[in-house]
């Protein structure tokens, strides 16, 4: 094979090589077989010694011609391996921007966390303070501080939880007064909120439920004041449309008591099922301190007077809400506390 023929050979050579060369890897390596110090072109070049002297500036030409050549042909190749490379990793890494993004599934809060929080701001906003007590209470605050003396039937077992004797489940709100009292000289301005326990369940008794409880004692407190700020809670609450009616009761650590109804939020006062066709309903009892509670913490009835309320969340709740079933407060059913 003469010199021509040998250069038209690696022509071919490094043509098939090159078609089937897919990696940057293989296409180096291709680079060192031919073009490299010891590469078959670079080989080639140290021959032309040995050729006659007219032949060599001929051979010397087509040499570099090839080398030339083949210098740009791997180039290409190296930009079009490089090209393929991108592609595919694109296509690897290929997100479709137009999809809808991920939705993250955010609780909400519980119909009585919002009305609780709006009841202790309708509260606070007029100057009351929040004050706590332990659900876990002794028979003395619970009962015997408030008037409930021992034979009373708020005693009863069946509506008592007692942790033993003298421990009981509270049975209601009302022992934050005393506890307040107790730690607290007049003027006192108080609300107190959390979950009370009665022994109880039924289609609208629930074991464990919520009330607010208030408490007022400062000097020449009147039974006007406590008509002035519980309206004022009700318009509040419930419009400024809703009628309220003061209707006497009885609850052994007020005297006078009370119970507030609110027209019926549901027929307006017209008389339906929800308010058994009176118009009214019932949403809290108050009262003015009865002086026997204040003997338990030391302050004097002829100086100090007061009143105090509990209402039931729940309740409140509901009528806000227009919800009819106490127990769906406490099924954690999603699609009922998602509406809120
Ligand atoms: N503690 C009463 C109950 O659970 C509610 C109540 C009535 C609280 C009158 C009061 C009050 O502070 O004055 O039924």
């Amino acid at each position: 094979m003469n010199l021509r023929q040998e250069i038209d050979a690696l022509e071919r050579e490094i043509k098939r090589f090159l078609d089937s060369c897919d990696t940057l890897e293989a296409l180096d390596q291709l680079r060192i077989n031919f073009l490299g110090k010891k590469g078959k072109i670079t080989l080639l070049t140290k021959r032309l010694g040995s050729l006659a002297k007219e032949e060599r500036p001929e051979a010397g030409k087509a040499i570099n011609r090839l080398k030339a050549w083949a210098t740009e042909a791997l180039e290409t190749r190296k930009e079009a391996i490089k090209t393929a490379l991108r592609e595919r990793q694109l296509q690897k890494e290929w997100v479709d921007v137009t999809l809808p993004g991920r939705r993250f599934a955010i609780g909400r809060e519980h119909p009585i966390t919002l009305v609780s929080r709006e009841i202790t701001g309708i509260f606070t906003g007029m100057g009351f303070e929040v004050a706590e007590g332990p659900e876990v209470e002794l028979d003395y605050y619970n009962f015997e501080a408030l008037n409930i003396p021992k034979d009373h039937p708020a005693r009863d077992m069946q509506d008592t939880f007692y942790v033993s004797d003298n421990v009981v489940l509270r049975t209601h709100t009302s022992p934050v007064q005393v506890r307040t009292m107790e730690k607290q000289r007049p003027p006192v301005r108080i609300i107190t909120l959390g979950a009370v326990y009665r022994c109880d369940s039924d289609v609208t008794h629930t074991p464990m439920f919520h009330q607010v409880e208030g408490l007022l004692v400062d000097r020449n407190i009147t039974m006007g004041d406590l008509k002035g700020v519980l309206t004022r809670f009700v318009h509040l609450m419930f419009g400024k449309d809703i009628g309220v009616r003061f209707r006497p009761s009885f609850f052994p650590f007020t005297e006078p008591s009370a119970e507030v109804d609110i027209q019926c939020v549901i027929c307006k006062g017209k008389g339906c099922r929800v308010c058994g066709q009176t118009g009214w309903l019932e949403i809290l009892g108050c009262g003015m301190v009865d002086p026997a509670v204040y003997g338990f913490v030391g302050y004097d009835p002829e100086i100090y007077s007061g009143f105090a309320w509990g209402l039931g969340v729940e309740r409140v709740a509901m009528l806000k809400y227009g919800i009819n079933d106490l127990r769906s407060f406490f099924e954690n059913d999603i699609r009922f506390l998602s509406q809120f």
